[in-house]
């Protein structure tokens, strides 16, 4: 909290530092400026991949509201290609894009186009996803990224009982998101913080080689890579558990959790110990812990039926807002509110407005309705009512 704070203190005094800045037309300055951008801007969003599901709500939602408010809006999806998602943002460059956001496949690779962007004169927003190792980002709009993990982790501590002294010890295994993905790399950080005095107590045991194996003195920077899902697909995380159960649960051995940070790896998992392990049974004690992330359909549906215990929510309608409320504040030359954290790229501290991510369990699964998350129709229908 007291480091929260510090950062709070630091970036508001950033933009005291800016605001004075731009005053003497600094473009680089990340607070209020007296350019102000034309009514009727352009403003491109370039989005990872439309076979994500997120992606399309996160591409589509703020579209919409942008276009409500008079923007014209060009909106590209990238196939999860680093290459397509540059020439992307050259073409929204190219037809005078003042605002590009920018959900990255590849943190790094994206760079230099948005480095062009601004050369161009236009600003940045990193959407979601930090746009790594470049001076070329104003802003950046994401949830707290440590607490996605930090609620994966603990369902798992809670579920298992290792706060009330359970022993164990308890078999689980890890999985990370992409390795070209710096989200996946504060996914696992803030986790591995709750999970590794459990590995050290030898409570908690990851007893398959996966990624070269995780033990109590594995660490974030160290680990996380390794035992990562290139472009967070279900096909490879399948792929992973199966050779996990082949060389470690064949003999009937019970795996207790499985710490995955996206629905989607989710499913992979649970296809691949539906296939290699039909005696263990959803709803009873021989089931794994699964975890996951974005409260896909697929997970309604999964969480539903007992295969996945929870997931975490991020409310890509809010995150939608909190970047429409930033582009209209740069264009009207503002200075960005609700700034509440920063992130280091390996360049810059990133000046970042950070929402809150939560925990869905099948408790309050119809939480996601109340949100306008899922209509209440579809809800029904992925939870067989
Ligand atoms: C991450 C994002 C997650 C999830 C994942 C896979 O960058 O933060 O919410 O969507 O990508 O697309």
């Amino acid at each position: 909290m007291k480091a929260l704070k510090r950062t709070i203190a630091a970036v508001a005094g950033l933009a005291m530092m800016a605001g004075l800045a731009a005053c003497g037309g600094d473009r680089t300055s990340s607070g209020a400026t007296d350019e102000k951008i034309e009514e009727g801007a352009t403003v491109g969003i370039s989005m990872p991949t439309k076979s994500e599901e997120r992606w399309n709500k996160d591409g589509n939602n703020l579209k919409a509201n942008l276009e409500k408010k008079g923007y014209k809006v060009i909106l590209s999806f990238a196939d999860d290609k680093p290459a397509q998602q540059n020439a992307d943002i050259e073409n929204m460059v190219n037809n005078d894009a003042k605002i590009v956001v920018v959900a990255a496949k590849d943190g790094t690779a994206v760079g230099p186009a948005v480095e062009k962007a601004r050369d161009a004169g236009a600003k940045v927003i990193a959407y979601d996803r930090l746009i790594m190792n470049t001076e070329a980002v104003d802003y950046y709009a994401t949830f707290q990224l440590e607490q996605v993990g930090v609620l994966e982790a603990n369902y798992i501590i809670d579920t298992l009982g290792l706060k009330d002294g359970e022993k164990g010890p308890f078999n689980i295994e890890l999985f990370t998101g992409s390795p070209d993905d710096n989200n996946a790399k504060y996914f696992f950080k803030g986790a591995w913080e709750l999970l590794q005095p459990y590995f050290e107590s030898g409570v908690l045991v990851s007893p398959s080689n996966h990624g070269g194996g995780i033990d109590k003195d594995s660490t974030v920077d160290g680990n996380w890579q390794k035992i990562s899902v290139m472009s967070w697909k279900t096909e490879q995380a399948q792929k992973d558990m199966e050779s996990i159960l082949d060389s470690t649960y064949s003999h009937g051995e019970k795996l207790d959790a499985v710490l995955s940070p996206y629905d989607g790896i989710s499913q992979g998992v649970i296809n691949a110990i539906q296939t290699k392990r039909p005696d263990m049974v959803p709803g009873t004690d021989t089931w794994p812990v699964i975890t996951g992330q974005d409260a896909m359909e697929i997970a309604i549906k999964n969480i539903s039926d007992g295969t996945q215990a929870q997931t975490v929510f991020k409310d890509v309608n809010k995150l939608a807002t909190a970047v429409e409320e930033m582009i209209v504040e740069i264009a009207e030359g503002k200075e960005v509110s609700g700034i509440n954290g920063e992130f280091n790229n390996d360049k810059i501290d990133v000046p970042s407005k950070l929402l809150d991510p939560v925990s869905i369990t099948k408790d309050n699964l119809s939480d996601l309705v109340d949100a306008g998350y899922v209509t209440q129709e579809k809800f029904d229908q992925l939870t067989g009512k």
